[in-house]
């Protein structure tokens, strides 16, 4: 696997693979990798026949100096891992490839970006829509994985191809979790050791719910009783539980349609979220 820091390279291996014939799938991470990052590569690997991993910590997407600061870096484990997995190359641009001095450029992309993650991150999905544009115009790729974790990033993503015609496919992930549930998080691992006995009750809460929407039960309740275990599990915060469309995340009318309950909730230091199909 090669392991590349500048755009000149990155460009001249994805001309080359292309020139053959060869289609390139990215897979965008900010490293720390983990089983689920590595479902993204599997993805990766059975739509294309040259896989780029992507690591770059974004600075402009995060909103806390102090969050962007304890962002958990393992940069030797992540290369074996993608080597492991049979990764064609890495990715991993110095920050003035990504941000050279007079850049200038926000990508944002209202309605989809807004509420839910967009409210309590101000600045966030505008941070992540300039940085994904980048990662697509940089690596030349046919295809590019996103999470399901991240569930409102992936409707960004996929807004913002279809709004500027970009050429290449999203492929969605389903959420990796750990046996108890909880989704696996880079976060994750600044659980303390009672915390992370709590977390799983963020998923069980929204399984629960789930189900109870399905029953025909109504909403609001629904959603309030979720909160209340939540917070009754021990989280210290609930930032948001809200159910909305899941195919663009427009305020929920009716189960006819697919819908997807998502959420935010802080334990600790840690901010969590977790969503689900309804
Ligand atoms: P990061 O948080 O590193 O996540 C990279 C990708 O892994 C995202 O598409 C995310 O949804 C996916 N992912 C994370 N946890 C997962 C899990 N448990 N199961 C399945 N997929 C999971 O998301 C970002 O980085 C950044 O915003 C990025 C897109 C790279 C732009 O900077």
């Amino acid at each position: 696997m090669q392991v590349i820091d500048n755009l000149e390279t990155i460009r001249a291996q994805a001309s080359g693979w292309r020139l053959a014939g060869e289609s390139i799938c990215v897979v965008p991470t900010m490293g720390a990798l983990h089983a689920g990052h590595m479902s993204l590569v599997e993805i990766a690997r059975a739509h294309a026949d040259r896989v780029v991993a992507w690591i770059f910590v974004n600075p402009k997407q995060f909103e806390n100096p102090e969050d962007l600061a304890k962002y958990p870096s393992h940069m030797e484990a992540d290369i074996a891992k993608l080597q492991a997995a049979g990764v064609d190359a890495l990715y991993a641009p110095t920050p003035d490839q990504i941000y050279p001095e007079g850049f200038a450029t926000t990508v944002s992309i209202a309605g989809v970006s807004e509420g839910l993650c967009g409210a309590g991150r101000p600045g966030h999905f505008d941070g992540v829509a300039t940085v994904v544009t980048k990662i697509f115009t940089q690596t030349q790729a046919d295809c590019a994985t996103f999470g399901e974790k991240d569930y409102q990033q992936l409707q960004v993503v996929k807004r913002l191809v279809a709004d500027l015609n970009l050429p290449i496919d999203i492929l969605p992930c389903e959420t990796v979790r750990e046996t108890d549930g909880l989704a696996l998080s880079s976060r994750n691992e600044r659980l303390s050791d009672t915390d992370r006995a709590i977390a799983p009750a963020l998923h069980g809460a929204l399984q629960a719910a789930s189900a109870r929407l399905r029953d025909g039960e109504a909403p609001g309740p629904v959603i309030e009783r979720a909160k209340a275990e939540i917070e009754a599990a021990g989280f210290t915060r609930v930032e948001y539980l809200e159910l909305r469309a899941a195919r663009d995340l427009a305020p929920f009318k009716d189960l006819d349609e697919p819908a997807r309950l998502l959420v935010a909730a802080h334990l600790g230091k840690v901010r969590l979220i977790d969503n689900i199909p309804v």
